[in-house]
């Protein structure tokens, strides 16, 4: 038998339609802050992630995959969204005129990374973008509007940590303080013996834990900070905390991807284990320059869908849809109720039957098996009769209804029911 690719996994019935519900609640959400959906390639030019998440970043490095096409380019699938929503916005033009542009991309990326708990080789996100301003209330209206629909989805017990890594001039004084730090220490692992030279901040998310035993009393960011990254900060954490949100502030906040200044943050929920963080982001106020467009500052999270859909309580999902079975007798009875069936569905009610001929017996343990909420029973003698049964599965009541008036009758039952 030919399997699936490790780390990448099968996304199954029942359990599709709460995929389908967390993203229909993050639309809805988005578009109550002034959201629009964006859908771009899985495919993109290697360059692309290289020049914006960083040729040092593990990501660029280690986990991306890439192969080249039949004229020679090389592509790779793409391991985020940030860095191809900022290449579609330049390339379409979306950025010009005023305003603040805000997309949102739902849907799978790819990373070369070892499978284990919440980390998978193909994984998906719900992603958020908004380009063109550099006001800390945006910062602040972003990680809300995270927590807002982390809320609606039942995802309350959360932890919010939050960073700022400054401008360019910041992390410039911050990597010279910190490559101080590193050199004077040995021991690192062999990756961070070239990090340190070559991008030290890396040294800062190394995944091991000998590294980050090392680490500790490190200088830390926010003592890098200038005047003007220092109060964009505050204000970001003054705006959240006002709302009512409490934080914590982390200064080991890096984030793995080279294009991030000033904020940056993440959202990790217990129960995950190792790999915590539901969601992250912060600002990239470099990157749209660094992919030859203007100099236009933006922000942006996403949240990784499968961790999301592994935290979430249990009854958190979308209603139950009741299932009508129509059960038939005869084959006079099985023509009409293929067409009683369709009523039902026209009313948007979920109506199935055998076409196989089953007997009776048979049918009704299939709508049992299905968990059917109603079965119509029609054979010769309801025909004649122009009355069909209808029984409720639940309690085993049941109760003759005029054919003519079977869709209705299901329909009010259903409504009823759920109503109460
Ligand atoms: P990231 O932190 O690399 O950020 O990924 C965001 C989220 O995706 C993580 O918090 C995690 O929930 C999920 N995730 C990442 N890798 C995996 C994996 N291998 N398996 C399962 N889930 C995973 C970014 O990707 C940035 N583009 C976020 C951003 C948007 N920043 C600004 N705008």
């Amino acid at each position: 038998m030919i399997r699936a690719i490790r780390g990448m996994k099968d996304i199954l019935p029942p359990e599709t339609s709460r995929w389908q519900w967390v993203e229909q609640k993050a639309r809805e959400t988005f578009e109550v802050y002034g959201y629009r959906e964006i859908r771009l390639p899985l495919l993109e030019r290697t360059e692309l992630f290289a020049r914006s998440i960083g040729a040092d970043t593990d990501i660029v490095a280690k986990e991306m995959y890439t192969f080249t096409d039949r004229s020679g380019d090389s592509l790779s699938l793409r391991p985020e969204a940030t860095a191809q929503v900022v290449r579609a916005c330049l390339e379409n033009g979306l950025l010009h005129g005023a305003g603040v542009k805000k997309f949102y991309l739902i849907g799978p990326m790819f990373r070369y990374e070892r499978p284990q708990k919440g980390r998978y080789r193909q994984f998906h996100q719900i992603n958020c973008e908004a380009l063109g301003s550099d006001a800390p209330e945006l910062d602040a209206e972003v990680i809300l509007m995270l927590l807002d629909l982390l809320a609606r989805l039942g995802l309350r017990q959360v932890r919010l940590m939050v960073n700022s890594l400054g401008c360019p001039q910041c992390t410039g004084d911050f990597k010279s303080r910190l490559q101080i730090f590193l050199g004077r220490q040995e021991g690192w692992c062999d990756d961070c013996r070239r990090r340190r030279e070559v991008n030290p901040l890396r040294v800062l998310d190394c995944k091991s834990q000998h590294c980050q035993a090392l680490l500790a009393g490190a200088p830390v960011m926010e003592d890098s900070l200038c005047d003007s990254c220092a109060r964009h900060y505050e204000r970001v954490l003054g705006l959240v905390a006002a709302a009512g949100v409490s934080y914590e502030k982390n200064p080991r906040l890096v984030r793995g991807l080279d294009y991030y200044t000033r904020t940056t943050f993440e959202v990790t929920a217990p129960g995950l284990g190792a790999q915590d963080a539901v969601a992250g982001g912060g600002r990239y106020n470099g990157l749209a320059r660094e992919l030859g467009g203007p100099d236009l500052p933006g922000l942006g999270f996403a949240v990784g869908e499968d961790r999301l859909l592994e935290v979430l309580p249990p009854e958190a999902g979308p209603p139950e849809r009741p299932l009508t079975f129509l059960a038939v007798l005869g084959e006079a009875a099985a023509a009409r109720a293929f067409f009683l069936m369709q009523d039902l569905r026209a009313r948007g009610l979920s109506a199935v039957m055998d076409f196989e001929g089953r007997s009776l017996k048979a049918q009704m343990s299939l709508a049992d098996r299905l968990g059917a909420a109603y079965v119509i029973i029609l054979g010769d003698e309801e025909l004649t009769s122009g009355r069909a049964v209808l029984r409720r599965m639940a309690t085993g009541e049941q109760e003759a209804v005029p054919l003519g008036e079977l869709a209705s009758a299901v329909a009010a039952r259903i409504e009823d029911k759920e109503g109460n």
